[in-house]
């Protein structure tokens, strides 16, 4: 197009992208042109402001490596990950939410149940529960990974003085579908603040850096929806104030004492969604 005006340059950035092949590729490409474009006119974006996020850009890149995602972060903070979660949720299925930066692939094979609190000091806590399917069928063939942070609020990959692999395990459920976890209660833990997404996005706006106490847990079933969840401790100050938009009444647990037990339980069923069910 030899003229591009105001009114027809989104329809010719939208339209440069109708050749991709691949029609879900070219929705999107298309729908996003649209929507920077009306974010700019809406807002009447400067060429100051332009800069300025081009630079913030930047240095989201910068500090980014292969063991820190700022852009990641970004998107945690922006309540767009969490979002995406709640987007794949499923009827009657457990919530998903935020993986988080501390998932590692290949944790060790514990037997179940297992206990992760050797060499770790802080209150114990029993997590157990079963994997169940949409009829509420048990999944025998399911399997968890799992991992939190410490008692001084850690996770292991950014403290020197805890073992690789620290409180993280892959189990197999039982013929019932059940799991039990005997580990420590989870800590309350601050996003990074030492990158550009707390000094020009989280900071300035006066929010927290806190997300409230979890645990992270991906749970699997052949023919099941892969399940990425958290579980949240009832009694965190920060659950309505989640840094990155994770909390869902359904994975917030109490603590509670049970006869004949010597710790404290945190009990939840996990609901998997089948994989022939609703669409993406
Ligand atoms: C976490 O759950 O550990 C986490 C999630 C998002 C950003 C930072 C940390
Ligand atoms: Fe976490």
């Amino acid at each position: 197009m030899r003229n591009i005006t105001l009114g027809n340059i989104t329809q010719a950035a939208s339209d440069s992208f109708a050749g991709l092949p691949d029609a879900r590729r070219r929705e999107l490409m298309q729908q996003l042109v649209r929507h920077l474009h009306a974010f700019a006119r809406e807002t009447r974006l400067t060429h100051g402001e332009w800069q300025a996020a081009i630079a913030f850009l930047h240095r989201t890149g910068d500090i980014s490596s292969s063991t820190r995602s700022e852009f990641g972060l970004l998107s945690d903070v922006l309540g767009l990950s969490s979002l995406v979660d709640l987007l794949a949720g499923q009827s009657g299925a457990t919530p998903g939410s935020v993986l988080g930066p501390f998932h590692t692939a290949g944790s060790p094979w514990k037997d179940n149940p297992v206990d992760l609190t050797p060499g770790n000091p802080g209150e114990q806590v029993l997590i157990r529960g079963r994997v169940l399917g949409p009829e509420g069928q048990a999944l025998p063939d399911a399997s968890l990974d799992f991992w939190q942070n410490a008692a001084n609020g850690l996770y292991w990959q950014l403290d020197p003085s805890q073992p690789e692999d620290n409180l993280r395990c892959q189990l197999r459920v039982d013929t019932d579908g059940g799991f039990a976890i005997r580990t420590i209660r989870p800590q309350p833990y601050q996003i990074p603040t030492d990158g550009p997404v707390w000094h020009d996005v989280v900071g300035p706006a006066g929010r927290t850096a806190w997300r409230p106490a979890h645990v992270h847990v991906i749970v699997s079933a052949p023919g099941f929806r892969t399940l990425v969840t958290e579980l949240f401790d009832a009694a965190d100050p920060w659950l309505d104030r989640d840094a990155v938009f994770g909390v869902r009444e359904p994975l917030v647990l109490a603590c509670q004492v049970v006869p004949g037990l010597d710790v404290p339980v945190m009990e939840t069923d996990f609901v998997l969604a089948s994989l022939f069910g609703e669409a993406d």
